[in-house]
C-alpha cells in the first residue's frame, strides 16, 4: 500500500526532475514528508554487521568501505550498540598511509575512520566470531567486544561484507575463509530462531554471486545483492591513475565499485523515498561501468519482494537529507578506470616501485613484493592445470576445470569434499591465498566429477613435488584449515 503511494509519487516526481536538470535528487520538502512519513517502520530495531575480510595496505579499500558504511549508518540514526564492526585495523596507522590515523573512501572524501567501534579487530576477525555474532551466541565468541546481533522478531538486519572472494568462498584476514554453505546454514538457523523480520546482505567480492546461486532458499525473509555474478571479478575503484586523481601519497585503491556505488547513493537521499530494488538497479548500472571490461554484473537473490522495502528500514536516514527525494533516474557517473580486485595488490606494488627513488631500499622491496606475488600466481595456475591433467587427461583436464554449471545451480554438491580437496591442494602446492581463490571452481569441478580423496592426494603430490617457500605460500596460510 505504501509502495503504491510511492510509485505514484515517483511518476510525478520524475517529470518534475526531467523538467529541471535531470539529476536524480529532487528537492521537494513538504510533499516528500507528507508522502513518506507513514512509511516509517519504527517497530523493530535496526542492526548492522559490517565486515572487511582482508588486511594489508594494498587492500586499503575493503576497510575503507566498511568504515564508510559505519559513518553512513550512524548518520542514519543507528546506534553503536546495534552496529557490529569487523576490521583488521591495520590501515589507519599503517606506515604506508600518507594521512596517519585517517581513512578515506574517495579522493575528496572525509575521514571515515573517526569514531569507528573496534568490536572485532586483528585475529578476532574470523569466521567463528562472524557466525557467532550473526546468531547472537555470546558463548561462542573468542575475544572482541562481545557485541552480537541480539535481535528480536520485529528487527531488521543489514550485513555488508567487503573483501576478496572466489567461487563459493569469501575471504577473511585469518584462516579459514568463509564457505558459502556455512554462511547459508547460519542464515537458516537465524531464521529458524525467529529473531528477525527481514535481513539484507550486500556483498562486495569476486564471484560473489556464487555465494547465493542455487543456495539461498526463498522464504527466509532474506534479500541479498552481490557485486558480481558467480563467474567474474568485482572491481576496486578510486585507484592510482584513475580520474579524479588520488590525493598525493596514495598508492592504493580507496574503494570498491559496488560498495561506493551503494554508499554514495544512500548518502544523497532521504532514504524513506528509495527502496532496495531501486538502489539495486542504480548500483547495477554504475557497477557495470558502461558494460566495459572494467565492470561486473550486480545480482539480487532471495525474497525479491523485499526489494520494495525502503532503505530506511535498514539504514535509517540522515536528517540532513530530509528534503532530498530520490528520483528514479540514474545519473551517477561511471568510474573511468576500475581495477580488478585480484590485481589491486599488483597495482599497489607497481605503483610503489614506480614512485620509489632510484636505488632506494623501498624500490628493492617493492620489486621483490611484485615478483613474489607474480611468481606465486604462476605457480598456482600451473599446479592447478597440472592436477587437472593428471586427473582427467591432457585433453579433458582443462575443460573439466573450466566447466561452469548452469545459472541456478550451486557451485558444488558436496561442500565437505570441496573443503577437503582445497586443503589437499594447499598442503602440497601452497596456500591459494587471495589470488588463488579463483581456482575454487576448478576444485569444485573435481568434486563434482566424483574424484576420490586418494586420487586428489596423488595428483597434488605429483603436481607439486615441493611446496614453494615465499610468503605467499606458507602452509599455515591455507584457508581450509
Ligand atoms: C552457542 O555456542 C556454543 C559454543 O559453540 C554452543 O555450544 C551452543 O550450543 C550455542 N548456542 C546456541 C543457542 O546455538
Ligand atoms: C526541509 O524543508 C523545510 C521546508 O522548507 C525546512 O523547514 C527544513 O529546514 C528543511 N530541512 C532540511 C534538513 O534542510
Amino acid at each position: 500500500m505504501i509502495s503504491y503511494a510511492a510509485g505514484i509519487f515517483f511518476l510525478v516526481g520524475f517529470s518534475i526532475a526531467a523538467a529541471a536538470d535531470g539529476r536524480n535528487v529532487l528537492k521537494l520538502p513538504s510533499e516528500a514528508s507528507r508522502f513518506f512519513d507513514e512509511a516509517d517502520d519504527s517497530v523493530g530495531t535496526r542492526w548492522a554487521v559490517l565486515l572487511a575480510g582482508s588486511n594489508g595496505y594494498w587492500n586499503y579499500r575493503h576497510q575503507a568501505d566498511v568504515c564508510h558504511a559505519y559513518q553512513l549508518l550512524r548518520k542514519g540514526g543507528l546506534k553503536d550498540e546495534n552496529i557490529i564492526m569487523f576490521m583488521y585495523d591495520d590501515i589507519a596507522y599503517n606506515e604506508e598511509n600518507p594521512r596517519q590515523g585517517v581513512i578515506i573512501n574517495s579522493p575528496a572524501g572525509e575521514d571515515v575512520y573517526k569514531g569507528v567501534p573496534k568490536d572485532y579487530t586483528g585475529d578476532d576477525v574470523n569466521v567463528d566470531n562472524f557466525l557467532a555474532v550473526l546468531l547472537g551466541n555470546k558463548t561462542a565468541l573468542t575475544g572482541g567486544s562481545g557485541k552480537v546481533v541480539d535481535s528480536g522478531p520485529n528487527d531488521h538486519i543489514f550485513i555488508f561484507y567487503s573483501d576478496h572472494g572466489g567461487p563459493g568462498v569469501l575471504g577473511m584476514p585469518t584462516n579459514p575463509y568463509l564457505y558459502a554453505s556455512d554462511l547459508i546454514d547460519v542464515l537458516k538457523k537465524k531464521h529458524a530462531s525467529g529473531t528477525y523480520k527481514s535481513l539484507v546482505l550486500y556483498i562486495e567480492a569476486c564471484e560473489s554471486g556464487s555465494i547465493f546461486e542455487g543456495l539461498l532458499p526463498k522464504g527466509l525473509n532474506i534479500y541479498a545483492t552481490t557485486a558480481s555474478n558467480a563467474v567474474e571479478s568485482s572491481w576496486g575503484t578510486y585507484c592510482p591513475g584513475d580520474y579524479p586523481s588520488l590525493p598525493p601519497g596514495y598508492e592504493t585503491c580507496l574503494g570498491d565499485l559496488y560498495a561506493v556505488s551503494w554508499m554514495e547513493d544512500s548518502e544523497m537521499h532521504n532514504l524513506r523515498t528509495e527502496n532496495l530494488r531501486q538502489q539495486y538497479h542504480l548500483v547495477k548500472e554504475r557497477t557495470a561501468n558502461g558494460n566495459s571490461a572494467y565492470g561486473s554484473h550486480v545480482l539480487q537473490f532471495g525474497d525479491l519482494q523485499l526489494g520494495m522495502d525502503s532503505l530506511f528500514m535498514y539504514m535509517g536516514t540522515n536528517p540532513a537529507n530530509d528534503n532530498y527525494t530520490y528520483v528514479d533516474d540514474n545519473s551517477l557517473r561511471a568510474s573511468s578506470k576500475a581495477v580488478n580486485q585480484r590485481d589491486a595488490d599488483l597495482l599497489h606494488f607497481w605503483d610503489k616501485f614506480r614512485k620509489a627513488p632510484e636505488g632506494s631500499a623501498r624500490k628493492v622491496e617493492a620489486q621483490k613484493q611484485f615478483t613474489e606475488a607474480m611468481s606465486h600466481r604462476m605457480h598456482l595456475d600451473n599446479s592447478m592445470a597440472l592436477v587437472g591433467k593428471l586427473l582427467f587427461g591432457i585433453q579433458k583436464g582443462p575443460e573439466v576445470l573450466k566447466r561452469v554449471r548452469p545459472v541456478g545451480q550451486p557451485l558444488v554438491d558436496d561442500w565437505t569434499c570441496l573443503k577437503y580437496f582445497v586443503r589437499t591442494f594447499e598442503t602440497h602446492c601452497g596456500s591459494l591465498s587471495q589470488y588463488g581463490m579463483k581456482h575454487m571452481r576448478s576444485i569444485a569441478n573435481i568434486c563434482n566429477a566424483g574424484i576420490k580423496m586418494e586420487q586428489m592426494v596423488e595428483a597434488s603430490t605429483q603436481a607439486c613435488p615441493s611446496v614453494p617457500t615465499n610468503i605467499w605460500s606458507s602452509l599455515h596460510r591455507g584457508f581450509s584449515a
